[in-house]
């Protein structure tokens, strides 16, 4: 029924309307780029509106809806998008953050979440997941993805887009969008929008699985990049949106541009003027013009003159319209819209038990000296200091959709919440992020020296980092670590909270602190999971998804980096080293403490990978500590001896399991060597015979090892 309709439509569209399929324009004013095709009434009256993003609420979108159905000719649906990254209304933390759950259950649930609320409001499709690796911290963008591990990458790419689409074709669920395609991870520097220079095998490996995970989970729908991929602009590129995305890969959904995406091809000097980059991006494979307008203006006359043929148009416009289709809206444009839904679901009380719980599993205790945390419930007064410990407005973190700052919970009233009248919390602000003339260090000092314990809730302002927000130093922006010297002085237990969305470096902030929580951005229901965590109503047991490095000069600082011939480090000359810093992370990928111990036992697997290329690996983990706890289990893998250089290790598998105090569990991993191959430079994947050392750990360093053999 699907192929007729949508052939028997498109045999009644004539070119204009076709092309106007193919077109996006942005309905609201958060207008996150320069330039904008303009949305009109004429444009919508000659049915060239195929769709509208940037625009929320039932009552706002049913007027657009309205419209398109009264003015256009052929009455087909505008399909509504917008960007709902962790959260629509009820903020979720950051993606980053909930990649260190390492919980992929929860990161299902609340995308899922994500969708069913932002549904409700109005939204068929959200920009979302982006599963661009990314090893570079000065990319401010780190904080949408799940950060440089693309073993992980796939497993998270895979839950978001199920959890989006998880009743697709109902309006409760939503598209996904699988972003940015290709590689915009890894512009150079980390500047965003810079051009990506990979070598083919790094980009077949390490950048390419997760989008290639996407279509594996089902999504619908992709993104194009802004950036280049080797010089070859991935908005007009062919190679990429055609034979690799549709050819190889058999994605049969329909990509989108990035925002302005297709005028650019012009700015990178690809094409000289704005038709040729509408021509460019139509044949490379790129189905819907996001905002500028170019396919409008430019793709029927391009037609006419045989510069694009009708059937690259038809089969564009097929794969929206069957999109329109599967969501139901030829049978009701209106079947998202429902005012009465909207109430009940938004901001539900359900979604908010569900923010704090994302919140307090995306948390990573970084240190905890002498088991300064969890605090005691009984402690007299607490002095709350710091630019993030009372502000609304920071915490929701970037792509905050249309979560509302009054709807924040802080720190401050989170432990007020979590304490009661018994426990005085005295908050000084102690200074700005930026403004590094003025402070309030001595109201600060004097609130720490009056306090039983010292909470300093620092980081980044929310847009610190997001879409063009690169920082070239990673420090604690402004006066913030002298604001943390302060409090030290004062002699007073002091814990450090962390907000920020990628990063930091911490060497001095990690000396200076007893424990120091890495909460990233944890959105709406902030200061509860801080106070859950901090009092140990929740054991922590999140583990960082990206290295954390000392100094920016040790970027690239991802774990999986190649062997060189000369390992060493500072202490010894002629090796790969920096002369002034180790070969270390201050913080590992994978790393991530809990208030219980774990402790592993050996690694025990038969000494050869079976006929069938199989091996199980089992550990024993026992809870050594004093509670009962959650442990994400590390399973890594490093070629001995290959054709080319491999990285030192590589991450294949983990499980996170909970381990009651006094237990042992046996955890145990199914590998398959044929996910231990690798690309050559000819872009063969091949898996060679010979040995492997198989690891498993609490993080990405503290490893046993055991060495098997493969044998075809
Ligand atoms: O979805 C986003 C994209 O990630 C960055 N540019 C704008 C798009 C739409 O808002």
């Amino acid at each position: 029924a699907e192929d007729k309709f949508v052939a028997e439509l498109l045999s009644k569209m004539t070119l204009d309307e076709k092309v106007g399929q193919l077109s996006q324009y942005v309905g609201g004013s958060l207008l996150t780029g320069p330039k904008s095709g303009a949305l009109s009434d004429s444009l919508m009256a000659r049915g060239m509106v195929g769709s509208i993003l940037n625009v929320g609420g039932v009552a706002n979108l049913r007027q657009l809806q309205d419209k398109n159905m009264r003015l256009s000719r052929l009455k087909i649906p505008l399909l509504f998008a917008f960007d709902v990254i962790h959260g629509y209304k009820t903020i979720f933390p950051t993606p980053l953050a909930e990649s260190c759950s390492w919980d992929l259950d929860l990161m299902y649930r609340t995308a899922k979440a994500a969708a069913i609320e932002a549904s409700a409001s109005g939204i068929h499709w959200t920009f979302a997941p982006m599963v661009d690796l990314a090893r570079d911290p000065r990319w401010g963008r780190i904080v949408e993805g799940a950060g440089e591990d693309p073993f992980l990458g796939c497993k998270v790419a895979e839950a978001r887009v199920k959890g989006f689409q998880w009743n697709l074709g109902k309006p409760n669920s939503v598209l996904a969008c699988a972003k940015h395609f290709a590689a915009y991870g890894a512009p150079q520097a980390g500047r965003d929008y810079a051009s990506v220079d990979l070598a083919p095998s790094t980009l077949a490996e390490m950048y390419l699985p997760p989008y290639k995970a996407c279509i594996d989970a089902g999504v619908q729908t992709f993104m194009s990049a802004f950036n280049d991929v080797n010089g070859e602009p991935a908005s007009g590129s062919h190679w990429l949106l055609t034979q690799l995305l549709r050819d190889q890969w058999k994605f049969k959904g329909f990509v989108v541009s990035d925002w302005n995406a297709v005028v650019q091809l012009k700015t990178q000097g690809v094409t000289a003027d704005d038709k040729g980059a509408a021509i460019m991006a139509l044949n490379a494979g790129l189905d819907m013009d996001m905002v500028d307008g170019l396919y409008n203006e430019h793709i029927a006359e391009a037609v006419k003159k045989g510069l694009v043929s009708e059937a690259t148009v038809n089969a564009s416009v097929e794969r929206i319209l069957r999109q329109k289709y599967r969501l139901g809206l030829f049978d009701d444009a209106y079947a998202f819209l429902d005012e009465a839904r909207e109430q009940q679901t938004v901001k539900s009380a359900e979604l908010m038990a569900l923010a704090r719980e994302a919140a307090t599993k995306s948390m990573v205790l970084l240190k905890n000296k002498d088991a300064l945390l969890p605090l005691s419930k009984n402690i007299k007064r607490i002095a709350v200091v710091g630019p993030l410990a009372d502000n609304r407005a920071e915490v929701l973190g970037s792509w905050k959709a249309r979560g509302e700052d009054a709807d924040v919970i802080t720190v401050v009233q989170g432990l007020r919440n979590k304490l009661g009248a018994a426990t005085e919390v005295v908050y000084v602000r102690g200074c700005d992020f930026l403004d590094t003339k003025t402070n309030e260090f001595a109201q600060a000092r004097q609130a720490a020296a009056n306090a039983d314990v010292v909470i300093a809730v620092v980081g980044e302002k929310a847009l610190m980092s997001g879409e063009s927000r690169s920082r070239a130093f990673l420090s604690l922006p402004g006066l913030q670590q002298q604001l943390i010297d302060t409090l030290k002085t004062t002699g007073k237990p002091l814990v450090t909270v962390l907000m920020n969305g990628r990063p930091l470096t911490l060497g001095h902030v990690n000396e200076q602190t007893d424990a120091l929580l890495e909460a990233w951005f944890p959105g709406t229901q902030c200061g509860n999971a801080v106070a859950d965590v901090l009092f140990g109503d929740v054991n922590p047991s999140g583990k960082l998804t990206v290295s954390f490095p000392y100094a920016e000069g040790q970027i690239p600082n991802h774990y999986n980096y190649r062997r060189s011939g000369r390992p060493g480090d500072m202490e010894q000359t002629s090796t790969v080293r920096h002369i002034d810093l180790k070969n270390k992370n201050l913080f590992p990928f994978g790393y991530g403490l809990s208030y219980t111990s774990f402790a592993y036992g050996a690694v025990e697997c038969a000494s050869r990978f079976d006929a069938n290329g199989h091996l199980k690996v089992a550990v024993n983990v026992t809870n050594t500590g004093e509670r009962d706890g959650e442990e994400t289990v590390q399973l890594y893998v490093a070629d001995k001896v290959a054709s080319m250089v491999r990285p030192v290790k590589e991450l294949k598998g983990f499980k996170k399991v909970p381990i009651k105090r006094g237990e042992t569990l046996r955890v145990e991993f199914d590998l398959q060597v044929r996910d231990l191959g690798f690309y050559t430079n000819s872009m063969k994947y091949v898996v060679e015979p010979g040995e492997f050392e198989i690891m498993v750990g609490p993080n990405s360093e503290e490893l046993k090892t055991k060495t098997v053999v493969w044998e075809k």
